[in-house]
C-alpha cells in the first residue's frame, strides 16, 4: 500500500483534534472529504481519522507583488514552471485509535508525529469503527475507501429513523433501497404512506410481487360500528367533552339496536330523532357528522382488513395520491396507524416499520393534525411494542419535535434552507461544525447517516437499485405513449 500523504507541523498540527497533511506531490490526489485514512503507528495500532477539508497552495502566488501577476497573465508558464510550486494539503480529524489485534477503539491520547505516513483506510478498519454489519442493510458505499455501507437491521430501526433533505435530493430513492433490503430480509410488517403514489409507480412487477401490496386511498373505508365516540371525536377537533358524552350514549343505542352494522348516517338520523338531546348539540354533532360524511371515507364495515393483510415480509404501500382533500388523508393515516398499532401492541402482526413521507403533513409540529398524536404516541412508546417509525420530510423545522427527537437515526441528504441546517446541528449532538458545513454541497444521493445506527456519522452514496427500476422518471413522450397505448386498450382499439 503507498502513502497518500505526510503530515506536516504548523501552528495547529497535529493536535489530538486536527492533522494536516501534505500529499505526495506528483500524484493524482486520491483525497475526499469525508474518506477515512490511517496513520500506521506500530504493527497493531492505527490511527483513524476522517478528511474534513483539502486545499491548495502555491508558495509563487502567495505575493501580493504586481509582478507575479503580470507574469501569470503573460503566460510565462511556458518558459517558468510557477505549477512546480503547487501543492495539495489537508486537514484530517483524528477519530480514535484502532487496535487491530482486540478490535478495540480508543481515543487518540497524543498527537501523532509530524512526518508519519497517510494511507486510505481500509474497508476492514473502516467497518470495524463505524460498527458496520457484514449481513446488514446494504445502503450505500464510501467509494473512496471501498466501503459498503450495512447497517444492522435491529440497530437502525431499534428506534426510529428520520430521513431529512430538500425534495429532489433523494429521499425517496434511499427509502426505496431500504424498502428493498428489508423485502429481501423477509421477516417485518412495512406500511408505507405515500401521498404521491411515487412508490407504486416506481415498482415494475409490482403485480407479480405477492409481498407488495398497493392500496389506493380510495379503496379504504373505516367501519363505523369499530369506532368509540372518542375516536370519532378525533376527527372533530372542535368537539368539547360534553358533546362526546352525547355522541357516546348514541352510539351505546346503536350498538344495542344494530349489533355491528350502522354508519355515520344511521348515526345522524337517530340523533335528529332524539327528544332529549338540545338543540345546539343536536345541530354541532349533525354539522359535524355530515363533514366526515362527505369525506366518503366512512362505511358500515373496515377495508381492508388489516390483520388478514399485514402478514411477515409484506410490503403494504398506501397510495394516496387519488386522495386530494389534506384532512381526508390525515383521517386515513390516523385510523390504519392507529389500527395497526392496536394489533402490534397485541402481538397480532409482526414487528414493523410505519414509513410516512411527507411526516410534516401528518405531524406538524404548530399546525392541527387528526394524525399527529398517534404518530407522537408511536414515537413515544412504539419501541417498547417493536414498532418503528420512519418519518421523511423535506421540512424538519416543521415536523414535530417530540417526533422527530424520538428518531435516534438520521440519515441526512442535501439541505439548503440556512434555518433547515440550523435546526439539524441542535437537534443532532453529533454533527460538528465541519460536518454540518458539508450537507448543503452534497450530489443527489449523497447522504449522511448519523445516530445510533452507526458508530460515528459517515458520508456516503446511497447504492443503486436493483429490484426497483432506475429511477428515471419517463419522458414526456414516453408517458405519452404510454396513454395511447392504454388508451387503445380501454376502447378496444389498437
Ligand atoms: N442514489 C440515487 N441514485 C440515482 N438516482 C437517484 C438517487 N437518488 C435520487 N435519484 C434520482 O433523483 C430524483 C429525485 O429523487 P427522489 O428520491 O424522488 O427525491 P426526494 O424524495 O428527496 O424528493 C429521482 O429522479 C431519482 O431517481
Ligand atoms: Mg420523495
Amino acid at each position: 500500500m503507498t502513502a497518500i500523504g505526510t503530515v506536516v507541523a504548523t501552528s495547529n498540527s497535529p493536535s489530538l483534534d486536527n492533522i494536516e497533511l501534505i500529499l505526495d506531490r506528483y500524484d493524482e490526489p486520491k483525497i475526499e472529504r469525508g474518506q477515512f485514512v490511517t496513520i500506521p503507528k506500530n504493527n497493531n495500532q492505527v490511527i483513524l481519522g476522517v478528511v474534513t477539508g483539502i486545499k491548495k497552495y502555491n508558495a509563487y502566488y502567495e505575493t501580493l507583488d504586481s509582478s507575479v501577476h503580470e507574469i501569470a497573465s503573460r503566460n510565462y508558464e511556458a518558459i517558468f514552471p510557477t505549477q512546480e510550486w503547487e501543492s495539495t494539503s489537508a486537514e484530517v480529524k483524528p477519530l480514535g485509535e484502532i487496535d487491530l489485534k482486540k478490535s478495540k477503539i480508543s481515543r487518540l491520547k497524543f498527537p501523532v508525529s509530524p512526518g508519519s505516513k497517510i494511507f486510505v483506510a481500509s474497508p476492514s478498519v473502516v467497518s470495524k469503527f463505524l460498527g458496520l454489519d457484514e449481513d446488514g442493510i446494504y445502503w450505500g458505499n464510501i467509494p473512496s475507501n471501498n466501503v459498503k455501507i450495512k447497517i444492522n437491521l435491529s440497530r437502525l430501526l431499534r428506534k426510529h429513523l428520520a430521513i431529512l433533505a430538500i425534495s429532489g435530493a433523494g429521499k425517496s430513492y434511499a427509502t426505496s433501497i431500504l424498502l428493498e433490503e428489508i423485502h429481501k430480509n423477509g421477516k417485518l410488517g412495512v406500511l408505507v404512506i405515500d401521498p404521491h403514489g411515487e412508490y407504486s409507480n416506481s415498482i415494475p412487477g409490482i403485480a407479480e410481487d405477492e409481498n407488495i401490496e398497493v392500496i389506493k386511498g380510495s379503496f379504504i373505508s373505516i367501519g363505523v360500528p369499530e369506532l368509540s365516540a372518542w375516536e370519532i371525536s378525533e376527527f372533530i377537533p372542535d368537539i368539547s367533552v360534553v358533546q362526546t358524552r352525547v355522541l357516546d350514549n348514541i352510539i351505546s343505542y346503536m350498538r344495542e339496536k344494530n349489533g355491528n352494522l350502522y354508519g355515520l348516517q344511521d348515526i345522524i338520523q337517530r340523533l335528529e330523532d332524539s327528544e332529549t338531546v338540545n338543540t345546539r348539540t343536536k345541530e354541532a354533532l349533525i354539522g359535524w357528522l355530515y363533514s366526515l360524511q362527505r369525506t366518503y371515507l366512512f362505511s358500515t364495515e373496515t377495508s381492508p382488513n388489516l390483520l388478514s393483510l399485514f402478514q411477515p415480509g409484506k410490503i403494504v404501500i398506501l397510495d394516496l395520491s387519488d386522495i386530494q382533500n389534506l384532512r381526508s388523508r390525515r383521517i386515513i393515516v390516523s385510523h390504519i396507524l392507529k389500527r395497526l398499532y392496536y394489533l402490534r401492541m397485541h402481538d397480532k402482526i409482526p414487528p414493523s416499520l410505519f414509513v410516512i413521507e411527507e411526516a410534516h403533513q401528518f405531524c406538524p409540529q404548530t399546525f392541527r393534525s387528526i394524525s399527529k398524536r398517534i404518530i407522537e404516541t408511536i414515537a413515544r412508546e412504539g419501541r417498547k411494542f417493536y414498532a418503528s417509525l420512519c418519518l421523511i420530510s423535506q421540512r424538519p423545522v416543521n415536523l414535530s419535535v417530540t417526533a422527530l427527537s424520538q428518531c435516534n437515526t438520521n440519515l441526512i441528504l442535501r439541505i439548503r434552507n440556512p434555518y433547515d441546517q440550523d435546526f439539524i446541528g441542535k437537534t443532532s449532538e453529533a454533527i460538528d461544525r465541519s460536518t454540518l458545513k458539508m450537507i448543503p454541497d452534497l450530489e443527489i444521493g449523497e447522504a449522511l447517516l448519523v445516530g445510533e445506527a452507526i458508530n460515528y456519522p459517515t458520508f456516503f452514496r446511497i447504492r443503486s437499485r436493483t429490484f426497483y427500476n432506475k429511477g428515471i422518471p419517463p419522458t414526456l413522450e414516453e408517458m405519452a405513449e404510454k396513454f395511447k397505448i392504454n388508451w387503445g386498450i380501454k376502447h378496444n382499439q389498437t
